[in-house]
């Protein structure tokens, strides 16, 4: 059942329901390795992708709720009122009421953190929005208690979609994918689906983070995504990601490292060759993001141990590596990689097992 009926909540509250209470959720970010870039109407992506969840890299949050004529929320970022964040959930709420009708009837206080730096430069969508979606299920759950195991976090992950796309694929462990494709079953455009037929060589996949620029990045997804409109390569690049997913998955589950890094690092390079394409045109890598790829792939060369990048809509680095050359590769880190990165700083991450309720 793919429709959007399934994702309603019919229920009104009423006096006969407990509509004072809180939730807290922690949930993690992922990063892509076939990349979702380009999307139509209402959030739908314009080719499927997949990711790993990261483990370290997390937002929690926590939801005050109690009855009230009408919706209204207040949102603390570490501890201290942060009205800027508020236009950015508006419209996530204003996209999910209708699924979510008895937010109506309640009065929210949303109070946040992250576990990176907000001046990483690591995006926070991700795991900001599926944190917050957590916590409307967990509030519908505890009004009307219908939703099992399985559609709760499906529709978390709905939810989570509508606030930013990549968010629908922080939902659960490892390996996420969303977005149809024919050699997915269970695939769609509304969610993510966990991909759990996977070589044991990816469940402990490592991700280090080589924070190259913390900066604010001079053009959002949003807006990059609205750049693939009229791209000129917009079609070609969209049927290269179904071609691209494909043979990932055949790579995923047989374990083929080789084939899994020509994928991953060609998908992080289209999509900043996107970028360069666009009109207007616009470049978020840096000179030390061109220096760390070539000392990876130097690297890789003269030790055949597997090190590889994937970049996402920015300037740092992410160093995909096999738990087994964690060794090797951290010394490698540590003394050729972190000189390239703003005050030597890097975040040690690697693939998590999802999203976590607290309280
Ligand atoms: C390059 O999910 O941040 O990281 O849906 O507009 O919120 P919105 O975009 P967002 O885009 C992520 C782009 C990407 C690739 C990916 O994560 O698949």
């Amino acid at each position: 059942m793919d429709t959007l009926n399934q994702f309603l909540c019919r229920h009104v509250v009423n006096s006969a329901h407990i509509t004072t209470g809180k939730c807290e959720w922690e949930s993690p970010s992922n990063i892509a390795l076939i990349k979702y870039w380009g999307k139509k109407e209402n959030q739908i992506p314009a080719n499927p992708s997949i990711s790993f969840t990261l483990k370290n890299c997390v937002t929690r949050t926590e939801v005050h709720y109690q009855k009230s004529s009408s919706f209204t929320f207040s949102i603390h970022v570490d501890g201290v009122p942060t009205p800027s964040f508020a236009p950015k959930i508006k419209t996530f709420i204003d996209r999910i009421i209708l699924y979510c009708p008895f937010l109506n009837e309640l009065a929210l206080t949303i109070s946040t953190s992250n576990t990176f730096p907000h001046s990483s430069g690591i995006a926070s969508s991700a795991s900001g929005m599926s944190a917050l979606a957590l916590t409307i299920c967990s509030i519908e759950q505890a009004l009307f208690g219908e939703l099992n195991d399985e559609a709760f976090y499906k529709k978390a992950s709905f939810l989570a979609r509508l606030g930013s796309g990549s968010a629908c694929r922080s939902l659960y462990s490892s390996l996420v994918s969303w977005g149809e494709h024919a050699h997915l079953a269970d695939s769609s455009n509304l969610y993510g689906t966990p991909f759990v037929d996977v070589h044991p060589i990816f469940t402990h996949f490592q991700d280090t983070i080589l924070l190259v620029d913390k900066g604010q990045k001079e053009v959002g997804s949003t807006e990059g995504h609205n750049l693939m409109h009229n791209h000129p390569f917009a079609e070609q690049r969209f049927q290269q990601a179904h071609t691209n997913l494909s043979r990932l998955l055949t790579a995923l589950q047989s374990g083929d490292l080789t084939q899994f890094i020509a994928l991953v690092e060609s998908e992080a390079l289209t999509l900043h060759a996107m970028m360069m394409t666009s009109n207007p045109y616009f470049i978020l890598m840096k000179p030390n993001t061109l220096r760390i790829i070539e000392k990876i792939w130097d690297f890789r060369k003269s030790t055949g141990l597997h090190p590889l990048f994937t970049l996402d809509a920015g300037a740092n680095v992410h160093l995909l590596y096999p738990d087994a050359e964690k060794i090797e590769i951290r010394n490698f880190i540590d003394q050729e990689l972190k000189q390239f990165c703003q005050h030597d700083s890097y975040i040690l991450d690697e693939v998590g097992s999802g999203p976590v309720r607290l309280q």
